[in-house]
């Protein structure tokens, strides 16, 4: 193959480090006029531009953004695809929102053409946004999941999704059995994982929707292939705990039902995780599993405030989730909005460089592929994005006034959206031009 070569100059950011470890100064690298070199698809070099230019061929093609940001492509850890169509539901707390609007609309995806169709939607919309890798539920029907890896494999992107498992405390309509979710999920796992950047979760929807037998076939799944994937939710809704405890009362708490059938460890990501006490979050920590912080989606449905401070304590790997339908934006830019009130509401602060953190590189570490995805060192795949400056006159004179980067980040990520996002790349290849 030919060796394709490009670069980009613009403002350059992003993150090195959590700012809970290293303190804010030592945790971003930013380059104010910096170039971006992309080879077959990976980053060859970052750096500034005047260090930069005189070392690269004469010839290079070199595009060149004016009031603009570089930064590496957004990680949404929790986001569930056939809730495309029912964002921001009206009036209901969790239980009653699964019955009353998830499971209908879930249901849809039986129809392969509806898959395919929302497949496709629902892709065009994480580029919009910004979005370059989401660990992803799909619907019971492993189609919704074959039309999502389908489309994902065209565009070269790195996604990680998994059908639902659920066999019980859902309608007929929408459950497997533990047998059939078993064997769904290992030719799924047989067909994608490790398929170009495509990986695969096993995705028990959460402790109430399954049997004890379908929750022992997940942990054995992920006994039977390296590398996979865990993603479910926990401690979302206090009337959901306490459904958990009366489902499970031999176990020892929300956790303790997902540690006894071995659902924990370094590739285990739970979502929510609002209503975690001390001695979950060190017992999550202790085996390297993470939890997705899901602001818009914890305020919309009323389900409470995760406690971050918390999790720093313990050294919890933290990513961000959009949640959608439960989140009510597909923008990782505007659930960082949320998540700086969430934090508010508690009496913290949230840096803009925890933020940048949380939406890429502090995601990455909660899927353990930092070493691909997440910032833009030489050697990564060439993930990345461009947010315009002047994507709205508001935010176009707002950023006038900024004195610093860290001013124009906060900005970035109270003010902007998707209309914020010039291009997205994925593998080097442009996916999303506004
Ligand atoms: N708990 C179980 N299923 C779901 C879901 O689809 N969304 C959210 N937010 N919580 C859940
Ligand atoms: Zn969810």
């Amino acid at each position: 193959m030919p060796l394709t070569r490009k670069a980009y100059r613009a403002a350059i950011l992003h993150s090195l480090a959590d700012p809970a470890e290293v303190g804010i100064e030592a945790s971003y690298e930013y380059f104010e006029d910096g170039l971006l070199v992309i080879e077959n698809g990976r980053i060859s070099a970052l750096g500034h531009a005047g260090d930069l230019l005189p070392r690269l061929p004469a010839d290079i093609d070199i595009t060149h953004y004016q009031d603009a940001l570089i930064t590496p492509g957004l990680i949404d850890t929790h986001i569930h695809l056939p809730q495309t169509g029912m964002v921001g539901a009206y009036g209901e707390q969790l239980l009653d929102w699964l019955n009353t609007y998830t499971f209908p609309c879930e249901s849809q995806f039986a129809d392969t053409a509806h898959a395919e169709e929302v497949a496709d939607i629902f892709i065009k919309e994480l580029l919009r946004n910004g979005t370059t890798t989401a660990l992803v539920f799909g619907s019971v029907h492993p189609q919704s999941v074959n039309a999502f890896f389908e489309a994902a494999e065209k565009l070269d992107l790195r996604m990680i999704a998994g059908k639902v498992m659920m066999d019980r405390n859902a309608p007929d309509y929408l459950t497997d059995t533990a047998e059939s979710s078993y064997q769904q999920s290992k030719a799924l796992i047989e067909r994608w994982h490790g398929k170009g950047r495509l990986h695969y979760a096993v995705t028990p929807r959460f402790a109430p929707t399954s049997t004890p037998e379908q929750l022992a076939l997940a942990g054995q799944l992920l006994g039977e292939y390296p590398d996979l994937y865990m993603q479910t939710h926990i401690s979302e809704n206090k009337q959901e705990i306490e459904w958990v405890k009366a489902l499970f009362p031999e176990r020892d708490g929300y956790l303790d039902v997902y540690d006894h059938y071995k659902l924990l460890g370094e590739r285990s990501v739970f979502a929510h995780g609002v209503h975690l006490c001390d001695e979950e979050c060190a017992r999550l920590a202790e085996t390297g599993s993470a939890v997705a912080f899901c602001p818009t989606s914890n305020l919309f449905l009323g389900s409470g405030l995760f406690n971050l401070p918390m999790a720093e304590k313990h050294k919890l790997n933290v990513g961000l989730g959009t949640d959608v339908g439960g989140g009510t934006s597909f923008s990782l830019l505007q659930t960082l909005n949320e998540a700086y009130k969430v934090m508010q509401l508690q009496g913290a602060r949230l840096s803009p460089f925890k933020s940048l953190y949380l939406a890429t590189l502090g995601g990455a570490r909660a899927l353990r592929l930092e070493d691909r995805i997440g910032t833009l060192q030489p050697g990564t795949d060439a993930d990345f994005i461009v947010l315009d400056y002047n994507a709205t006159p508001l935010l176009s004179y707002r950023l006038k006034q900024a004195n610093n980067i860290a001013e124009t980040l906060f900005v970035l990520m109270t003010l902007g959206d998707d209309r914020t996002v010039l291009q997205t790349y994925a593998a080097g290849n442009r996916v999303h031009q506004r």
